[in-house]
């Protein structure tokens, strides 16, 4: 049977996504401090992307843990507002233009150190270096950073590199060729000549414990000129009565994408079938990734409220998915598919969640509501810097908030000697 065939493609339904709800508390990420610490003041960080392992293992390099952040330099003499004072909102605002890849090391998976860009200015052929997975590939030291190439248009690529230790921490060099593997299809997934509002980034590879494969997941839309899906019976699920109007849905055609590598140091891939669309229900499905556990597929994603269907909300956070096989069908999380949503007192204190697979979840602070008598001034306080660590227990198709840890705390879980 061709792989193609294999994927049972899921419809994230209208039905399930009227069970998501705000504040559950075992669905809740607890409340973000407004007085949060800032790992760098001269630095705007997001997306949090641990080393790992293709099996998904987090690991540390002879004892240092590392991430690798989207990043921005903050540029309070560019973004003013009229008295003159940093318009550090504005600043934020843009920073997806300017992200580059930086990394982090920390002997205790907490206290972050930077070690600077990956990719030394030229080396990336775009203009933005977007979100990803970097994979200690051997234990030689050598790793793949998959990642997305944006502006002008959006491909997956890939630069290898290595990791060595040095007398007081970790260096990352020789990231100096990237290979760009696929850009959308218009088959599958939706091209920029379909809908110049389009997806298309965020690979996650992995080997399938089910057949030792290497494939990857990625964010992206589902093919089709924009405005022009059917949204059908499946994509509305078993709807209540009265909740039959779906007002402008067809805008809103999110899904995550699979590929699986064509040969084994996975340079060429095959574009497969969406494991997950949400057709008629919101329209990005970001930074998907994989939990393999007691046998089964656990396939997170994370989205916004603002990117919901008509008819449809949610709280920014991380959703999830499982299977008992790779291929599908895959059954909504807690019935709806929502894991940890931010409370709505405070809509958008975190963002980018990437669930470990000792449950550990890891994500950034976006903004926290800060009232007017407090030190900070504005209607909210931008962060840029590691949230709390969650930890969230996974039974079965089921999920539950257990615990919060510290700011960005990503502990390894396993060490890995190289010489
Ligand atoms: C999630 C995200 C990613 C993308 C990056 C761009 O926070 O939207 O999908 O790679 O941010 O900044």
């Amino acid at each position: 049977m061709l792989l193609q065939d294999k994927v049972i493609t899921t419809a994230w339904s209208r039905a399930d996504a009227l069970k998501v709800k705000f504040d559950d508390p075992t669905t809740t990420q607890p409340i973000v401090d407004l007085k949060f610490p800032v790992m760098d003041e001269t630095l705007f960080i997001w997306d949090t992307m641990p080393l790992k392992k293709l099996d998904g293992t987090i690991v540390s390099v002879n004892g240092w843990s590392v991430i690798f952040t989207l990043t921005a330099t903050r540029e309070p003499d560019v973004y003013k507002n009229k008295d003159g004072s940093y318009d550090i909102t504005s600043d934020w605002n843009a920073r997806h233009g300017r992200a580059r890849i930086c990394y982090w090391y920390a002997k205790d998976g907490q206290s972050w150190i930077y070690g600077g860009r990956v990719m030394a200015e030229g080396v990336s052929p775009t203009a933005r270096e977007w979100a990803g997975t970097p994979v200690l590939i051997n234990e030689e030291g050598d790793i793949e950073l998959y990642y997305t190439c944006v502006s002008p248009g959006a491909a997956i690529a890939k630069v290898r590199g290595c990791i060595t230790e040095t007398s007081d921490g970790i260096k990352l060099s020789d990231f100096h060729s990237v290979t760009k593997l696929f850009s959308a299809d218009g088959f599958y997934y939706q091209t920029e000549e379909q809908n110049i509002y389009w997806n298309f980034r965020d690979p996650s590879p992995f080997i399938n414990p089910g057949d030792g494969k290497l494939y990857m997941v990625f964010e992206g839309n589902v093919a089709g000129e924009r405005g022009t899906h059917r949204i059908t019976s499946e994509d509305l699920g078993n709807l209540p009565p009265g909740y039959e109007e779906v007002g402008g849905a067809r805008y809103q055609a999110g899904c995550i994408g699979l590929a699986v590598a064509k040969d084994e140091q996975g340079d060429s891939w095959q574009l497969l079938p969406p494991l997950i669309t949400a057709v008629g229900v919101n329209d990005q499905t970001e930074r998907p990734h994989f939990v393999f556990k007691d046998g089964k597929y656990y396939l997170f994603t994370i989205s916004h409220q603002y990117t919901y269907a008509d008819g449809l909300t949610g709280p920014d956070g991380v959703y999830g998915f499982v299977s008992d096989s790779l291929f599908g069908p895959y059954e909504p999380l807690n019935g709806s598919g929502l894991v940890l949503g931010n409370p709505s007192s405070q809509p958008f204190q975190t963002y980018s969640h990437c669930v470990m697979p000792n449950g550990l979840v890891t994500s950034f602070i976006d903004s926290v509501p800060a009232p007017e008598e407090s030190e900070y001034d504005g209607d909210y306080r931008i962060g840029g810097t590691e949230a709390p660590t969650v930890q969230i227990k996974i039974e079965g198709n089921r999920t539950f908030v257990v615990k919060t840890y510290d700011y960005g705390f990503i502990p390894p879980m396993e060490n890995i000697f190289i010489q």
